[in-house]
């Protein structure tokens, strides 16, 4: 049997006879931007997922042969191939979570600035299409510059009048992955122990480690805690400059991506002890969108942690606040892009 099933095969009533079992997975992922460096890796590890029963890959070009080679792995999720706007409406119909990690990655030399020119009005674009098509999904915003663009999509959502600020999420997951493996290693603790909160934002000085909240416990010296931050802070950088033009982080970020999406479907499904930091709309500072450890539920984000951001270092708190202005800027940015189009 033809294990793969195009969205055309699908439309035109041709079903593989590929079959899964509904008890054992549940739940429908749509990647939007998924023939892409980080949407290939991330494709094959939510196939792995024993929660997912389909995923939808869209993109602009290229995805039958990722949709193909795919669902040649023997996991229960069925694998369907969107290519084209035409065919975007129909990957989110029905969807419980949401990726998008469709736009350009950065080159080195690149600023945020000349990021955000390419990527806000594709975001746009596809956020438009997520509220009209799944506007109860959770959305994962992947998509740099990720400050501007969970307020951007936030703004598209609102003005769509289906804004449901627990279920748009910027996946942060990447920085906790690189600083749990950082402070790992330079304390010996074991990899799966170490735990470290990052809060503020996705990019530079925003990105604000918590060194301090680091479980199991242990004390760093100040030359440690400038060392680690900055170098989480930077590691972003390091990869861009590794990969010289070929772009940025790939397995990573669709490591620490699956990550997001296994945690999300795990509240989906009851799992009442599920947390991640990530960035969304928040109350605890004086900035309408921080990241912070959140509770995740059946809704979505249940409760913003806010005893992380209680007794700060006096470098965390001089870093918090050097922050602030660097990530209002960054989400004024993003909402005037809306406000601003006809
Ligand atoms: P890539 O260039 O390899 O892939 C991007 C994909 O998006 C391509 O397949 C392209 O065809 C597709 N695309 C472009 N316009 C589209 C549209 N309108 N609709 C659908 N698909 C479209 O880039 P890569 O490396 O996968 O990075 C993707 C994004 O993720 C970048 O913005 C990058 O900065 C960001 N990123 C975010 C990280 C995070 O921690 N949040 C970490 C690393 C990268």
């Amino acid at each position: 049997a033809a294990l793969v099933q195009t969205f055309a095969q699908k439309r035109h009533g041709h079903i593989s006879q590929y079959r899964f079992n509904p008890k054992a997975s549940c739940y429908k992922v749509a990647i939007l931007g998924a023939a892409g460096g980080i949407g290939q890796p991330l494709s094959l590890l939510i196939k792995m997922s024993p929660l997912v029963s389909e995923i939808n890959l869209y993109d602009i070009a290229n995805v039958q042969e990722i949709t193909a080679d795919l669902s040649y792995c023997n996991t229960p999720a069925q694998v369907v191939g969107f290519t084209g706007s035409s065919e975007l409406a129909d990957s989110l119909k029905g969807v419980d979570v949401v990726v998008i990690l469709a736009g350009v990655p950065p080159k080195p030399g690149m600023t945020w600035d000349d990021l955000f020119n390419t990527n806000a009005s594709i975001v746009k674009s596809l956020i438009e299409a997520v509220a009209d098509n799944c506007p109860e999904a959770f959305v994962h915003i992947i998509t740099n510059p990720m400050n501007s663009m969970v307020p951007l999509a936030a703004e598209v959502l609102r003005q769509k009048g289906v804004y449901d600020p627990k279920k748009l999420f910027g996946v942060t997951t990447l920085d906790v992955v690189r600083a749990n493996t950082f402070v790992a290693r330079k304390k010996n603790l074991r990899l799966i122990d170490a735990d470290v909160p990052v809060v503020g934002g996705h990019a530079g000085i925003t990105i604000l480690p918590l060194l301090s909240k680091t479980r199991p416990s242990v004390s760093f010296t100040n030359e440690e805690v400038e060392e680690l931050t900055v170098r989480i802070q930077n590691a972003g950088t390091e990869v861009v400059e590794a990969k010289a033009g070929e772009g940025s982080a790939t397995l990573s970020i669709a490591y620490a991506a699956a990550r997001f999406v296994e945690s999300s479907l795990r509240a989906l499904d009851g799992d009442a002890d599920v947390y991640e930091c990530a960035y969304v709309e928040s109350n605890l500072t004086e900035l309408p969108f921080f990241a912070s450890r959140v509770k995740l539920g059946k809704k979505g984000v249940e409760a913003l942690i806010h005893s992380d951001l209680q007794r700060l270092t006096a470098y965390e708190a001089k870093a918090l606040e050097a922050l602030m202005p660097e990530l209002k800027a960054s989400i004024d940015k993003g909402v005037a892009f809306v406000q601003k189009q006809p």
